[in-house]
């Protein structure tokens, strides 16, 4: 039996959003999605075995983990009878925590992924898939990498459609803010799916959009795969608009991108953009351009930082003991 692990797992930034959960099954999106893991959003990851539970997290020691989700989702394979022990959790970001850069998908993934390393028997893909999406829908998206699709049936588990080498896209991720986010997607959903007179139609857009994405994708029709983009991230953040309270993640920044990025598509180079729960922008390129894109990002004002994220893969063990 192993006692410490080391992983690694990227964040991944959806094309197709999931936004919003079905009424039941456990944590189970109502809209089919579609994300590209990138390498420069990348969680590390170390479990160790010990006699007291305890967590590391970009550096700091946490004292109160009792809330923390991390050790939620240790106590639910606990309670499965997958684990038994304590463990301390040592996990780092390479990017900016909590701001909507989608850190949960990848730190959720490198747990889990780490987890099922010390379990005594291996989960299937399947099974550790549908875990790992109990704990984080994005997360399923993480653990499969590449460009990966998380369908909308009853209790789904992501697979990946286009492994990282193959995919002729990359994604500038632009920071507009660096502080967390003050409303979480788990609640912000919940919120939308509440109040927002736009909900329904949203999640009947997002299945439209998905269905075309597919299509989109297999033609590897990047101006069709962008326009799809921009146009179902827009009707997810006008569902938020429209939520009371009114979910409004985006600032001046934000807009300044927006205007940009459409501004350099009328002057033929294209790139467009997509916005997750969160005021940061990422703008989805091809390879050859990811460079050129980035440094025009950098010069617009308001811009924090800029990193380029190529494809990346699934979730990894880098080490076991
Ligand atoms: O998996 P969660 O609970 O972090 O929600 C992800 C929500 C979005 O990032 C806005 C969209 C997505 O599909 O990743």
């Amino acid at each position: 039996m192993f006692s410490t692990v080391k992983t690694r797992a990227y964040a991944n930034i959806a094309l197709v959003k999931y936004w919003g959960k079905q009424t039941t099954g456990i944590n189970c999106p109502a809209t089919p999605s579609l994300s590209l893991a990138v390498d420069a959003l990348m969680t590390e990851t170390e479990i160790r075995r010990s006699r007291r539970d305890g967590l590391v997290y970009n550096g700091a020691t946490v004292t109160d983990i009792s809330e923390i989700r991390i050790f939620k989702i240790i106590r639910d394979w606990k309670n499965r009878g997958l684990l038994e022990g304590h463990f301390l959790v040592d996990t780092r970001n390479g990017f900016p925590s909590g701001a909507g850069l989608a850190s949960s998908a990848s730190g959720v993934a490198a747990l889990t992924a780490g987890l099922n390393r010390l379990t005594e028997t291996a989960l299937d893909d399947e099974t550790l898939n549908r875990l790992t999406r109990q704990g984080s829908g994005s997360a399923a998206r993480s653990l499969t990498g590449g460009l990966s699709v998380l369908p909308d049936d009853a209790d789904p588990w992501a697979r990946q459609i286009i492994p990282p080498e193959d995919v002729p896209w990359c994604i500038v991720a632009a920071v507009t803010d660096l502080h967390s986010k003050k409303v979480g997607s788990r609640q912000a959903m919940e919120i939308c799916r509440e109040t927002s007179p736009y909900y329904d139609d949203w999640i009947k857009t997002a299945r439209r959009d998905f269905a075309e994405m597919l299509e989109a994708v297999d033609r590897r029709d990047f101006s069709h795969v962008g326009e799809i983009t921009e146009r179902n991230c827009l009707a997810m953040h006008a569902c938020m608009w429209a939520a009371r309270p009114a979910l409004m993640y985006w600032n001046e920044t934000t807009v300044k991108i927006i205007r940009a990025v459409k501004s350099w598509r009328d002057d033929g180079l294209e790139a467009y953009f997509t916005i997750d729960a969160g005021p940061q922008v990422c703008l989805l390129t091809g390879r050859d351009r990811a460079e050129y894109i980035a440094e025009k990002v950098r010069e617009l004002p308001g811009v924090k930082q800029v990193l380029i994220g190529y494809p990346a893969g699934g979730a990894e063990v880098v080490s076991c003991t």
